[in-house]
């Protein structure tokens, strides 16, 4: 529709027409569930309302379905203006590739973008018009749940991941194509810095932690086009994002040029009411509006009180014509109004949901992102392992997906022993199930019911298989209820009755690799002393088995590298490699007692940021870096890398680099570029970097922007525990 024919409609809408544009329903109005008593009274609006409203979430129940909304909606509204439909397909509709904290892993963008196109086509097919994804929010603490949808820690590497996901979902043709739909980035902003790593807990940083590290990622989406952003239930500087016009306003809108759609958490717009800076829905819908709040996702400030702040005059209208209208310029985008049905198509839906491209992508990103922590040269198994036995309860299943899989979730994929048995002369036992009765109270609250009942058994059969293996490969790891949304831990091992189980297996195996499955950095200290191999799979998707297999047996190579780090242990929590020196910085002396260290834990984590290995070996030389960079131009920095091992392999080459001196104290190292490179055995490529001003900018003792002149040491290395550097002058002219 032309901007002067949607103005023409936008002059038809009444206030109260506008307000419904702004609200967004829950599934349950669009269910037998919606009985007047209960949620129609929560909002305050009759049954026939819900066809005035503007969108609605979380309805994966295909095309069929969607269509018949879609329809009745376009039929009934009194303008006939199209709903929009909107949904949290995190990292997959039908195919689920692994979990976005594997995808930072895999540290490649193109793969990610890729398979970002791919949700896109099967959301778009199933009636699907906006996904509140990526999630983009920083993350340093593992007893944080949502840290399973985060791409980690770095501002760097989450600000690549966030533009390919945007560019993945929204293409580059606009948002009226059929492989295309809405971005949302979310939670702006900061809220995986909630203290303690406790689910919706405060968080606090100051402006300049919060613009260095917290927030160049959901710039990166702003700076994509992402059509949406999510504000985030947490308080910053202790004002609520929802209603935090300097955060929605000033930064956004004003410094960043977003002129998309906001909308709010769920339950975070009457949430301020809690926070304790709005007394009642009255306040809260107006502050909401104040600071620039357009849509209200499922809770009633806006549709109960927002009309009536306005006829008093508290709220100038043009605060809620902005917002309207923001929200009907997206529905333009979508093609929703040439076309209300958009691309929901049932045939389509059959044709693309989980369809070979799909299927294959996701198994390249299970590789891409699993991670090798550790290999005493057990895997790839071979002829050299013997007899092998495969032990765990995630043989067995295929619950691969996460707590945020919708329509994902329902399909069956193949089990690891559909995938392993009749391959080889392999054994295979359950060993336990994936959670015993000691988180009884944690099922409880997860709503997961625990069977111990056949605990012995399962343990007796387990380890009458491994006394027969040379080799134990185990399959453990945690239950994927046990991350995402509300799922804080103050424990982040794997289950007692799988580290039971391995434990018992160890005992009478000597050759043990653990394959482990996770949305969260994990205490591994117990695994590491009691397994010769670690292979990080996270929560893999539809086609994590087949590519575990082939990961396992040496048919192909994990090559991913940690996006976030692994603690040594939780009371280490929050931790990340892009620390500051500090004024006493550990010296690694153990005598040594004033300094930044523990007495009773050591400083390192076990498993850093970068970390990961493959089936070969890389040797790094020859770093060097031109020694003069002038302002506005640019110098390079370079290494030779060469495979060492016996077998073809890609390495992630990191490039990190230091500010010594500043006007504020500036982290050991920080990475600022990656490149992927695949060598066979015994060749050697020259790697290099363009290294430019923008790369060393940070916000100064002024809060500037700007690099100041001086030293920098460079890095290109595996990992950001490097200690080899060469240094470049920033020099003034
Ligand atoms: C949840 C989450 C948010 C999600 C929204 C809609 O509370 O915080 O990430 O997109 O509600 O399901």
């Amino acid at each position: 529709m032309q901007e002067k024919d949607l103005l023409q409609l936008f002059e038809k809408m009444t206030l109260e027409d506008k307000i419904f544009e702004m609200l967004q329903l829950s599934p349950v109005f669009y269910s037998e569930n919606a009985e007047e008593t209960g949620p129609y009274q929560h909002l305050g609006i009759s049954p026939d309302d819900v066809y005035r409203t503007g969108s609605v979430l979380g309805i994966y129940e295909g095309a069929e379905r969607v269509l018949d909304i879609r329809r009745e909606h376009y039929e009934k509204h009194p303008l006939h203006i199209p709903i929009m439909m909107m949904g949290d397909i995190i990292h997959g509709y039908g195919t689920a590739m692994p979990i976005p904290l594997a995808m930072g892993c895999s540290f490649d963008p193109e793969l990610v973008r890729e398979c970002y196109h791919n949700i896109a086509v099967e959301s778009t097919a199933s009636g699907v018009d906006v996904t509140f994804t990526p999630m983009v929010d920083l993350v340093r603490d593992a007893r944080w749940g949502r840290v399973m949808e985060s791409t980690g820690e770095d501002p760097y590497l989450n600000s690549e991941m966030c533009k390919a996901m945007v560019m993945g979902l929204q293409g580059e043709n606009g948002l009226d194509k059929p492989d295309a739909m809405c971005a949302c980035v979310k939670h702006f902003a900061a809220y995986g810095g909630a203290e303690a790593g406790r689910e919706y807990n405060t968080v606090d940083v100051s402006e300049r932690n919060l613009r260095q590290y917290y927030l160049p990622a959901y710039k990166a989406g702003v700076d994509a086009d992402v059509g949406m952003i999510m504000t985030s239930f947490n308080t910053v500087a202790g004002v609520p994002s929802t209603v935090n016009k300097w955060l929605l306003r000033d930064l956004l809108r004003g410094e960043w040029g977003f002129d998309g759609v906001t909308i709010s958490d769920w339950g975070s717009s009457t949430g301020v009411i809690t926070h304790g800076v709005a007394a009642d829905y009255k306040e809260a819908a107006r502050l909401n509006i104040e600071a620039g709040l357009d849509i209200e996702m499922c809770t009633p400030c806006y549709i109960r009180e927002l009309k009536n702040r306005v006829d008093c005059g508290e709220v100038d209208i043009e605060l809620v014509n902005e917002a309207a209208l923001r929200v009907l310029r997206l529905k333009n985008k979508l093609g929703l109004f040439e076309n209300p049905m958009r691309h929901t198509s049932v045939e389509r839906e059959k044709e693309v949901l989980r369809c070979d491209k799909h299927m294959d992508d996701a198994y390249k990103m299970v590789c891409a992102s699993s991670v090798l922590l550790k290999n005493n040269g057990v895997l790839p198994i071979s002829e050299k392992s013997g007899k092998v036995a495969f032990i765990g309860p995630y043989v067995y299943t295929d619950r691969f997906c996460s707590t945020w899989s919708g329509k994902a979730s329902t399909f069956t994929n193949k089990t690891f022993f559909e995938c392993a048995d009749g391959k080889g002369d392999y054994l295979f036992a359950k060993g336990s199930h994936r959670l015993g009765i000691e988180q009884e109270r944690e099922a409880v609250c997860m709503k997961y019911e625990i069977d111990d009942s056949d605990r012995e058994q399962l343990l007796k059969d387990a380890i009458e298989v491994a006394k027969q293996a040379d080799t134990v490969v185990m399959m453990i790891g945690e239950l994927y209820e046990q991350s995402g949304e509300a799922r804080s831990h103050t424990r982040i091992k794997i289950p007692h009755c799988q580290l039971e189980l391995l434990r018992e297996v160890r005992k009478v195996c000597s050759k043990v690799a653990v394959v482990l499955f996770n949305g969260r950095p994990l205490d591994l200290r117990e695994v590491d002393s009691l397994s010769d191999a670690i292979l990080e799979v996270w929560l893999p998707g539809s086609m994590g088995a087949p590519a575990i297999y082939d990961m396992v047996t040496g048919a192909v190579e994990p090559t991913g590298r940690l996006s976030m780090t692994f603690p040594y242990c939780v009371a280490q929590s929050p931790i990340y490699y892009s620390q500051l020196n500090t004024d006493h910085p550990y010296n690694g002396n153990p005598n040594n007692r004033f300094s930044s260290r523990y007495l009773d834990c050591p400083n390192e984590p076990l498993f850093a940021f970068g970390q990961g290995m493959g089936y070969t070996s890389f040797e790094y030389s020859d770093l060097t870096v031109e020694p003069i960079l002038k302002r506005g131009g640019k110098i390079t920095a370079s290494v030779k890398v060469k495979n060492t091992g016996e077998r073809r392999g890609t390495e992630t080459v990191q490039l990190y680099i230091r500010d010594f001196v500043a006007s504020i104290s500036r982290p050991l190292k920080e990475l600022k570029g990656f490149k992927k490179v695949t060598l066979d055995a015994g060749q050697e490529q020259t790697v290099s970097f363009d290294i430019d001003e923008e790369m060393l900018k940070y916000w100064n003792i002024d809060m500037e922007y700007v690099a100041d002149a001086g030293r920098f040491a460079v890095y290109i290395c595996h990992d950001s525990t490097e200690r080899q550097y060469v240094e470049f002058k920033l020099q003034e002219e």
